[in-house]
């Protein structure tokens, strides 16, 4: 019937129209312009140093500090080193890519801004959704963990907390790092120069720390315990059980994931946290005097540092103290305690009390400016992204994110939180590694000062081996992820979408 036949065409003409909206993107001409809006802009003022300090502040914390002997324990033993090598695998490969996309895109937001110009904006908004997971959250990991190594220092010198201000593993309220988050929050607002000077003490502290648990630790060492070197593999216990079991485990039906093999990779998942925070050099760009050459500098080499100082911790962690024995909470300090050097161990606790203090502080920025890069784009009330006038920083978001990310802090424990940030770090690697392809093709023309080597095998490889690790955490950490990620889709259609500027523009 003549009537109806224009209506099926009318149908796929709404369905592209609606589809060109979801993929609709933000040029990169007009993602650096915004950065020129005054009200709206920051002060440039980071170097490649600087954010080498920045990645190395960020990336050594609870992961090498506690996570190892959580790991060691329960997964690999003293094949540990080999699952920080294939976590770093993972890392280097996601580097490479998120390199390109800073040193082409200096503009504030990470992988959020990437994918906005390369992808589109419902992607981005995915991915914008998915970092609030990742920095907020590991955040709130690292500051009670912080409070574990204050309140043990305390304990010890006769001083020990209250068990109703002790966190919720002893069922209680985390007054510390419910403190330090806030007391964070107040040096962000105050200005970048301030929180990198800080930060870059802090850094110096921390990494004399681990070099000092390298090279004491090496005269501890005994053989023995690298006896097996790869313990035998068998199946998943406890906890681990059931949802609790690796996806790939629940899926294929393969039980052995712990030791063994498996036990590296699921190991490597667990221990990715360790890593956490290269990425955040990348929010940064915008604040950094030369990104297209400072940029790429500064992700790689604060990378490069992290990894060769976690193989070598683990293999003399594992090499002071049997695996079967290391503490879960503060294994560092425990490996010294264990040989007889109480003093090194007070040194070790009170270093990695003060390093915690600039990961939280890092995760803190990175946060708040993937909340102001959003805000800007009308993605998230225009409000936070108003700058503070005298100090040059996103004060709104940064106070806004600061109160929520305390109270998380103060009620929440450790464990099942940064599997939760593994899995959102993770999922923004494949997209941004899917963004290098896709930005190639579509704007080939683009000036890149640092180009990915060998596209499309490095984010092809990438994308992977970020899949990998996906696939060795928690069945129930997916369903977790799942539905955080539907919560933001009903966030975008009822605000973003209507409120987005670059549809408005459009
Ligand atoms: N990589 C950081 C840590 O280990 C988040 O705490």
């Amino acid at each position: 019937m003549p009537t109806e036949t224009p209506q099926p065409a009318e149908g796929n003409h709404e369905r592209s129209a609606r589809l060109r909206t979801l993929l609709r993107t933000k040029s990169v001409e007009q993602s650096i312009t915004d950065t020129e809006e005054p009200a709206h802009a920051l002060r440039k003022s980071l170097s490649a140093l600087d954010l080498t300090v920045f990645g190395v502040g960020v990336i050594i914390g609870t992961g090498i500090f506690v996570l190892t002997g959580q790991v060691a324990r329960n997964y690999a033993g003293p094949a540990t080193a080999l699952a920080f090598v294939a976590a770093g695998v993972a890392c280097a490969l996601a580097a490479l890519c998120y390199a390109e996309f800073a040193s082409t895109l200096p503009v504030a937001g990470s992988a959020y801004t990437f994918s906005y110009a390369s992808i589109g904006e419902l992607p981005a908004w995915i991915i914008g959704w998915d970092l609030v997971l990742e920095f907020a959250l590991g955040c709130a990991v690292v500051a009670v963990g912080w409070s574990g190594y204050i309140r043990s220092l305390l304990g010890t010198a006769g001083y020990p907390m209250p068990r109703a201000l002790s966190g919720s593993e002893s069922g209680g309220f985390d007054l510390l790092a419910f403190a330090l988050v806030l007391v964070i929050t107040g040096v962000l607002v105050a200005g970048m120069k301030l929180s990198a000077r800080v930060t870059s003490v802090i850094v110096a502290i921390k990494v004399t720390v681990v070099l000092l648990v390298i090279i004491a630790g090496a005269f501890y060492l005994s053989g023995a315990n690298y006896r097996p070197f790869l313990p035998p593999a068998r199946p998943s216990t406890g906890a681990r059980a059931g949802l609790g079991a690796p996806l790939v485990q629940v899926i294929s039906g393969y039980k052995p994931t712990m030791f063994g093999v498996m036990g590296i990779f699921t190991a490597a998942a667990v221990v990715f946290f360790a890593f956490i925070g290269f990425d955040i050099v990348a929010t940064a760009a915008e604040e950094t005097n030369n990104p297209q050459r400072d940029m790429p500098r500064g992700i790689l080499g604060s990378l490069a540092i992290c990894t060769t100082l976690y193989v070598a911790v683990s293999v003399i962690v594992t090499g002071m103290q049997k695996y079967t024995a290391l503490s879960v909470d503060a294994p560092l300090a425990g490996a010294f305690k264990a040989v007889g050097a109480p003093v090194w161990a007070g040194v070790i606790s009170f270093g990695a009390a003060v390093g915690l203090t600039s990961v939280c502080m890092i995760l803190l920025l990175g946060q708040s400016r993937v909340f102001f890069a959003m805000s800007r784009d009308g993605l998230l009330p225009r409000f936070f992204s108003q700058v503070h006038p005298r100090f040059g920083t996103p004060y709104r978001s940064t106070v806004l994110l600061g109160v929520v990310v305390a109270v998380v802090a103060g009620f929440t424990s450790i464990a099942e939180l940064s599997e939760l940030v593994n899995i959102g770090t993770l999922f923004a690697f494949v997209v941004v590694a899917l963004g290098v392809i896709v930005l190639r093709r579509t704007r080939p023309d683009l000036p890149r000062t640092f180009r990915t080597p060998l596209v499309p095998l490095i984010p092809v490889l990438s994308v992977l081996a970020s899949l990998w690790l996906m696939v060795n955490l928690p069945a129930e950490t997916w369903v977790r992820f799942v539905i955080w990620m539907a919560l933001g889709f009903v966030v975008y259609f009822l605000y973003g979408q209507r409120h987005s500027r670059v549809g408005a523009s459009a």
